[in-house]
Order: C-alpha cells, then sequence, then structure tokens
C-alpha cells in the first residue's frame, strides 16, 4: 500500500513541475599581547616573512584595507565578501571578458572560493583536489590529491564538494571529504601533516564527512564536518597551524553518554528527552560550513546544522530545544570554550541547518552603530543578532514561508502549529523545504549600499512520518536507508502546491525588506560577490554569469558559462589589473540530480578582467535526453512496485526521480542507454563506476532486486511518454 502511495507521489512530484523549465567574554588583550610579545622575544631576529609565509591572523586582518588579495574563505574574518577594489566599475564591466580558464578536471560539483595569496590561486575541485595556479595566467603550479577513497562518496548526503582551502604561514589546508584534514607546503605542494578529524567516528562506522573550507585564526586551523542524515554527533576542532596536533574540540550536541564533557554540554542536555532516539543516532548539530571570526571580540562564531534523526518527534518525543541544534553559537578561539548561542529553530524538524554564510559587520540599529552577526539560513528567516551577546536584534522572513509566522520579540519563532504535524500520513507543505530558502551559496555585504546579496530559492517537497524508520535500519520505502540515512520521514506524498523558484535578492538588514530582486528561472543559484565598483556578481543555475548594479539591480553584463554554476565568485588585484574569478561545475545536493543549463561541461576555473579575449573553453552539451525505449526491460506491476520502494531506498538522493528529474552531475537512469539498463549490475553489482563515486551494492542488493528497480524506471520512462505525447496533442 505504501508503495503505491510512494508511486502516486513521483508522479505527482512530476506534475508539481519539479523539473525546471522556465557576554560576553571579552578577549583578555593584555594576555594577548603578553603571548605576542614573548613569541617574538623567543624568535631570534627571524628574516621578514613575505608572500604565503606572511599569511597569519594580523595579515588577513590588514587585507582588509583595499582587499588586494583574498586570503580567507569569506575574504575576511567577518565573511562579507565585499572588496574594496573598485578598477571594474558600473561604467567598465560590460568589457569584462574571459583573461584564462583552467580545468579542474572534476565531472561532479565544484562549491569552492580561490584563495589568492602573492600572485598565486588556490582553489579545490570535486573530491577534495586541490590546485595551485599562476593567479594572472592560469599555468598549473601543482596538484595535491588527498586521495579520497571513491566509496566514501555515499557517506555524505550532498555530493562529493568542497568550498576551498584555508592558508596561513607558508601552508594550505584543505577538509577532504573522507575527514582527513591535511596541510599542504604552498610552495611544493607536498603534505607537510594530516590529522583524522573524524577517527572516533570513523571507529564507530559512523558517516562523517568533510565539504567546508576550513578556517585558520591565531595560529589554528579550524574544521567542523557533515553527517547529520546519517546519524552523527557534530563537532568543531582546532589544531595546530604548524604541527596538526589538536588544540581543542566543541561539541554542538550532549554526549549521549553519561558524562558531558563540559557546562555548555550539561546547559544542553537538558534541553533533550533522555529516552529519544538521538542517544543512538548521535543528535547531528554538524558545523558543516559556515564559521566566522571576530578579531576586536575574540569571538569564533558556528553555524549548527540540523537533527539526527531529522524527525523531532522520533529524537526527542518529549520535546525540548534540542540545544544547540540550528543555531549560532559563539566561541572562545583561544580554548574553544562556549560564549553565547542563538538558536533560530527550536527543536529542529524540518532539515533547517543554520550553517548558512554568517557575516558579522557593523549596522545603525536604531540609529547608532552596532556589531552584528547576519545570518539567512534554511528556515527563510533573516537574523540580525549582536555580535558580542547574541543578544536578538531582529528576524524577518525574505520568502513566503509557511512553518512559521514570524518571531517574537525574544527572538522565539511563532510557529505554525500544523508545520508538526505529519503524522499517520498527514502531510504538511513546509516552506521552505530541506533544500532551504537559501542554502550554502554565501551572500555578501556592501558596506556602502547596505544591502545584502542573497541568494533564495524554494524547492518543493513535501515529507511524512516514517512510522518505520529503526535506526541504520535498511528498509524498501525509507529513504536512503540502504546507504545508512536515518531522518524518520517519507517523501512521499501529495505533490506539493509551491512551485520551484530562485532569485536572487538584495536585502536591507536594518529595514529587514526587499530593496531589489532578480528572478532566475530556476534554483540553486550561486554565492554572490560585491565589491566598491558598486557592483554584485553571480553565476547561475542556467549557466550564465553576471554583473548588476549594486544599488538598483540593474543587470550591466552577462556571459555564457561552461556549466551550471554554484560556487560564488572573488575578487583580486595584481599589478594593478582587478581579476575576477570564478569556479564553474555544477553539483550539490539539488545539482546532482536536476540540471537548467543545457551542458555539463566538467568543472574549470574562469578568471574575467576588463578588455580580457581568451576563448571559453570548449563546452560539453548534456547528451542524456532520450528516454529509454519501450520495452528495453518488461515489467509488472509487482516488479515495480518492488522496485520504487527499493530505489527511495538506495538510489533516489543521487540519480532523481527517473524521468521526472533531467539527471543533474549524476545521470538519470530513464535517459539511459539501452546497454546500460540491460546490463545494470555491472554498475549496480560489480562496481563498474566505484572510481566515479557509484557504490557497490553487493551484498546489500541482489540481481532480482536490480531488475526490479530497472522496471521501476522503465515504467517511469514509459508514463513520461505518454504525458509528453498528451501534452502534445491538446
Ligand atoms: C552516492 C550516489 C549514488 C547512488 C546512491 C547510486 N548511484 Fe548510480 N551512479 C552514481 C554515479 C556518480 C555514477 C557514474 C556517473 C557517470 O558515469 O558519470 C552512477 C552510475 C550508475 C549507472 C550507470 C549509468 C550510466 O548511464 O552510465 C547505473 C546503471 C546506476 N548508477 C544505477 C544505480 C542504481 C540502480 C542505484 C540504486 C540501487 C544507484 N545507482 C545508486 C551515483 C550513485
Amino acid at each position: 500500500m505504501k508503495t503505491r502511495k510512494l508511486l502516486a507521489t513521483m508522479m505527482g512530484v512530476a506534475l508539481a513541475g519539479l523539473v525546471v523549465t522556465s557576554c560576553t567574554k571579552k578577549t583578555e588583550p593584555k594576555k594577548a599581547e603578553a603571548r605576542k610579545t614573548e613569541a617574538k622575544k623567543a624568535q631570534p631576529a627571524p628574516a621578514a616573512k613575505s608572500g604565503i609565509d606572511a599569511v597569519d591572523t594580523d595579515a588577513i586582518i590588514a587585507n582588509d584595507k583595499g582587499d588586494k588579495e583574498w586570503l580567507s574563505y569569506g575574504l575576511n574574518y567577518g565573511e562579507t565578501r565585499f572588496s574594496e577594489l573598485a578598477s571594474i566599475t558600473t561604467e567598465n564591466v560590460g568589457q569584462l571578458g574571459l583573461a584564462w580558464s583552467y580545468d579542474l578536471k572534476s565531472i561532479r560539483g565544484v562549491e569552492a572560493t580561490p584563495i589568492v595569496v602573492d600572485g598565486v590561486m588556490y582553489v579545490t575541485g570535486s573530491w577534495s583536489i586541490v590546485h595551485a595556479l599562476d593567479a594572472v595566467t592560469g599555468k598549473k603550479l601543482w596538484v595535491y590529491d588527498p586521495e579520497v577513497d571513491r566509496n566514501w562518496g555515499y557517506k555524505g548526503c550532498c555530493d562529493v564538494v568542497n568550498r576551498g582551502v584555508a592558508v596561513y604561514q607558508g601552508k594550505v589546508f584543505v577538509g577532504a571529504y573522507d575527514g582527513y584534514l591535511h596541510a599542504i607546503d604552498a610552495k611544493t605542494g607536498q603534505r607537510v601533516w594530516k590529522v583524522d578529524t573524524i577517527a572516533e567516528g570513523r571507529k564507530a562506522g559512523r558517516s562523517y564527512t568533510v565539504t567546508g573550507a576550513p578556517r585558520a585564526v591565531k595560529g589554528r586551523v579550524i574544521i567542523g564536518n557533515g553527517g547529520a542524515e546519517y546519524g552523527v554527533r557534530g563537532y568543531v576542532t582546532a589544531y595546530d597551524v604548524s604541527t596538526g596536533k589538536q588544540a581543542w574540540r566543541f561539541y554542538t550536541v550532549p554526549n549521549p553518554g553519561e558524562k558531558q564533557e563540559n557546562a555548555a554540554m550539561e546547559k544542553a542536555v537538558k534541553t533533550w528527552d533522555p529516552e529519544g532516539s538521538w542517544k543512538e543516532a548521535g543528535g547531528g548539530g554538524t558545523v558543516w560550513d559556515a564559521m566566522a571570526y571576530d578579531p576586536e571580540l575574540n569571538l569564533f562564531y558556528i553555524g549548527v546544522g540540523n537533527g539526527s534523526p531529522w524527525n523531532a518527534k522520533m529524537r526527542s518525543p518529549a520535546g525540548g530545544d534540542n540545544l544547540f541544534l540550528s543555531s549560532i553559537v559563539a566561541l572562545n578561539p583561544d580554548n574553544g570554550e562556549y560564549v553565547w548561542h542563538y538558536q533560530g529553530t527550536p527543536s529542529d524538524n524540518w532539515d533547517y541547518t543554520h550553517t548558512q554564510h554568517i557575516i558579522v559587520a557593523t549596522l545603525p540599529i536604531d540609529g547608532k552603530p552596532r556589531k552584528v552577526v547576519m545570518q539567512a539560513p534554511k528556515n527563510g528567516f533573516f537574523y540580525v543578532l549582536d555580535a558580542a551577546t547574541g543578544a536578538f536584534i531582529s528576524a524577518k522572513n525574505f520568502v513566503p514561508v509557511s512553518w512559521a509566522k514570524g518571531y517574537d520579540e525574544n527572538g522565539r519563532p511563532i510557529e505554525n502549529p500544523e508545520a508538526r504535524d505529519t503524522t499517520e500520513g498527514k502531510v504538511f507543505e513546509t516552506i521552505p523545504s530541506a533544500y532551504g530558502a537559501h542554502n550554502w551559496h554565501p551572500m555578501s555585504f556592501n558596506p556602502q549600499t547596505g544591502l545584502v546579496y542573497l541568494p533564495a530559492q524554494h524547492v518543493p517537497l513535501t515529507v511524512t512520518d516514517d512510522p518505520k524508520w529503526a535506526l541504520n535500519k535498511a528498509q524498501s520505502g525509507t529513504t536512503m536507508s540502504g546507504l545508512g540515512w536515518n531522518i524518520g520521514f517519507l517523501f512521499d506524498v501529495k505533490p506539493p502546491k509551491a512551485a520551484p523558484m530562485g532569485k536572487l535578492i538584495a536585502w536591507d538588514p536594518v529595514q529587514q525588506q526587499e530593496v531589489w530582486s532578480v528572478n532566475h528561472p530556476a534554483p540553486w543559484n550561486a554565492g554572490t560577490l560585491t565589491t566598491a565598483g558598486n557592483l554584485v556578481f553571480q553565476g547561475t543555475a542556467h549557466g550564465t554569469f553576471a554583473a548588476y548594479h549594486a544599488k538598483s539591480g540593474e543587470k550591466l553584463w552577462e556571459t555564457p558559462v561552461t556549466s551550471g554554476v554554484v560556487a560564488p565568485p572573488m575578487t583580486f588585484e595584481r599589478d594593478g589589473v582587478q581579476y575576477i574569478s570564478l569556479a564553474v561545475g555544477w553539483g550539490g545536493v539539488f545539482g546532482e540530480m536536476i540540471r537548467a543549463a543545457p551542458n555539463v561541461t566538467p568543472g574549470k576555473l574562469l578568471t574575467f578582467k576588463v578588455g580580457g579575449s581568451a576563448a571559453l573553453p570548449e563546452v560539453v552539451a548534456a547528451t542524456r535526453l532520450k528516454l529509454i525505449e519501450p520495452d528495453t526491460v518488461s515489467y509488472t506491476e509487482q516488479d515495480v512496485q518492488a522496485g520504487v520502494g527499493h530505489y527511495i531506498a538506495n538510489c533516489m538522493f543521487c540519480h532523481g526521480l527517473p524521468a521526472v528529474h533531467n539527471g543533474g552531475n549524476i545521470p538519470n537512469l530513464a535517459y539511459s542507454t539501452e546497454e546500460t539498463v540491460k546490463n545494470a549490475t555491472k554498475w549496480v553489482l560489480e562496481g563498474a563506476s566505484v572510481d566515479k563515486g557509484m557504490p557497490s551494492f553487493k551484498g546489500k542488493l541482489d540481481e532480482a532486486q536490480v531488475t526490479d528497480i530497472m522496471g521501476f524506471v522503465q515504467f517511469m520512462a514509459d508514463a513520461q511518454r505518454k504525458k509528453q505525447a498528451a501534452a502534445k496533442e491538446l
């Protein structure tokens, strides 16, 4: 019965048009000063460091003035992605042309922000591979492959992506997908050290992955991880930049054992039901993306992710806020101790991570300058908090939302009472969905316009409780349970009513309102950059790169690029010339399944300048456009019923819905060749594409089940063909 419903849903989703057509303890400055002087004394007159050897906390702060280089993930520690470079202006941006391109050679998603120091660019492609290039010519200097076991690919929910490196004192740091943090000599590309950031989790068989960019602060490199879909306990860890020795670790959710690590965890554990399934599932709260630092306040901010399992009724049946899920937590970077937190989505139930980009800036609040942190997380609200204390200043939805009506003066959401009522097959169309109203794609803040440039979206999904869910139990029909997902929900219900949407919003964080916006044809558009040239840059899902007037939103320049874009652009100046660089490579959790651009070109790094005249690299057009022919596989209704259950449990969040989606960087199986369909076991059971990230299901599925799955794929292709024929007749 359930599968019948599942099947109906898949068709429903098709109809819904998911396929895109159209207190802080302040620093102890004295101590810090003393330490510095001591450190200076200890080193007998070292030769003045230059270039990448000189990159440290002070250099990253100093770069803020003029921003000629790009030394840290978000440009500066406040992660504003606002560059003071102004040779590219609203007047000459129309003359931007390609200066050079570089082949990242990745066929999966590319999410990295390049770092540029002393004329060298450091950027990552998929599978966490680091490339060092001459920033002016694009010539390769070295490539460092952390050699992630390609079989690890399915241990992460959302593509084998990497958002970039950190640099500090002559080293380049990459958090590899399999959880190892590597320190690389910036000059030679040779490894200096490597640590296992998930050692205990690895031993326990937990699915931790790292996709975020490390941040380097005060001699330490800091990294979190992902995995809350699978069942893990989140944390961030700081390592000594020279040795890789662990300096501190902060867990974001309580210890399921008897003893808590610190006072913050003792406080947090009181907000969880001791009988809840979080005890086995780990609770979640992974810090898989946002981090920011404020040197004046000496606070290090982390964005904490969703619950594990997602379903709050299963995770913590007696309720509770479940600290510090879906929160911003401020830590002391010297020892990793808790300072304050703000929880935007208490008792998260919808995968509303607060891991999205955190910006620290000064805004005029009630007529006075106030240092704030800003965030626009998945749940659709834009938050402004006091940076020193975490005090709630304001929150306002930047897109339509259905789960809450707004926030009360204490900063608690006023939830729609129906938003959690998904028992016994009931559905609530949660807007935003788990894809987020804004996901990891960074926003930018321009102090000259006072506006935040935010890639917003909606991707419809509806969920209902999964009454059969049990930890780590692979069950037909249970979302990705064959690969270890533990979410406690089924995506099996009525077609969503809301339509997919993607737009660039210029948001006034003081007035909490939209000032201008640009609608895009599809969701999942790229992160943004803003500059003192009064410009905003953004790539799009449909494969273009554009510049807008920062005040008016007028489009001033646009160029086709090699594929859909998800990564944010960056800018730097070298020998008096300003460049704009953009990593292009379609992917991510949405981009694995769905594509809005006609091209599927492997990842490239494109760099533009005024008057640039290089040719765009050859684009690779998508070829998988033809539905599998009728009767390629024969099926009975029963086969299809069995096949859909296995498909949902093992294939869906990589290959998408057959014939409903069109395939992103992973092919949609309804558009396979006859050869592939007939020999599917070659891939599914014999591991023919393990090197590309296609897991082997040997021992998990048998031949008959694979045949059922392909029967279901054929059935979906046939249904789509009928629908197309009917549409033609109309
Ligand atoms: C973790 C993501 C992931 C999961 C889960 C997954 N696949 Fe794949 N699959 C891939 C990737 C990546 C490829 C290689 C695509 C390429 O060649 O570029 C692939 C390739 C294939 C191919 C070859 C397709 C072709 O046209 O070349 C088949 C068939 C296939 N998968 C079937 C399945 C089935 C059936 C399931 C579920 C039982 C499944 N896959 C689950 C990622 C996945």
